[in-house]
């Protein structure tokens, strides 16, 4: 599918996907949305919660690596240790990757390096940065078969109407699966179809106020 670089309101680049009418990111701020919904809502608040430096996270959709980047930076400057597992189906092409031109607008550019080695590092193959280790598989969410369990998820499909499989009881039932009691599902989607998905599997879920552009985002948590 062919992919378009276009710069969000916050200055930091992002891809759409005019088949599928679809954008990587938020237009109101790739960086502040990632920021905002899987380190703030979701990283911090499982840190906060559970007063633990040492937790395993499970991205759906590794795409640009602006999640798992950002995972890295919060690792470092809150000396947390995280193992962090991403997956994707469709990864980007180093052609994309050179366009899109992430890495110069990146904040904390002292620890840019690491979002080069995101790519650059083999697929299957986790490498080890002090208290970061990074893991992608190319595989397909509905196809995961993984007995390792999670204490946080960011659930970064593409939006309802594009991928709506991605967003039915099956895959929500695996996510419930994979988290660890007390583990906690994070998403920038704030579909009604999905929080009543989400809670018919055991989530409790919250309704958070979303990132700017977006009225709202859920918050789902497997009680203990
Ligand atoms: C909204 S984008 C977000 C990507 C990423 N988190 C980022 O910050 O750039 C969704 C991502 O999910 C990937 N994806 C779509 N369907 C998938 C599937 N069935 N299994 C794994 N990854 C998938 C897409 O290729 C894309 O990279």
């Amino acid at each position: 599918m062919k992919k378009e670089v276009f710069l969000t309101s916050d200055g930091s680049p992002s891809l759409r996907v005019e088949e599928i009418k679809e954008t990587y990111h938020s237009r109101h701020g790739a960086l502040t949305e990632s920021t905002y919904v899987y380190i703030d809502k979701g990283l911090d608040y499982w840190i906060n919660n559970n007063h633990k430096n040492e937790l395993n996270i499970f991205e759906m959709g590794l795409g640009t690596g602006l999640n798992a980047y950002l995972a890295y930076v919060f690792s470092k400057e809150k000396n947390v240790k995280i193992n962090y597992h991403s997956i994707e189906k469709f990864p980007l092409s180093e052609a994309e990757l050179h366009l899109l031109e992430m890495k110069s607008t990146l904040p904390n550019a002292e620890h840019a390096d690491f979002y080069q080695l995101i790519h650059s590092c083999l697929w299957e193959k986790a490498i080890q940065q002090e208290g970061f280790l990074f893991n992608k598989s190319k595989i397909d969410f509905l196809e995961l078969d993984i007995s390792q369990k999670f204490d946080v998820i960011f659930y970064d499909a593409f939006g309802y109407h594009a991928q709506p499989e991605l967003w039915q009881k099956k895959p929500l039932d695996l996510c419930f699966q994979l988290l660890n009691p007390g583990g906690v599902w994070v998403s920038y989607c704030a579909k009604g179809i999905v929080r009543r998905t989400l809670e018919e599997v055991g989530f409790q879920v919250t309704r958070l106020e979303g990132p700017p552009g977006k009225r709202e985002m859920l918050r789902a948590i497997k009680s203990i």
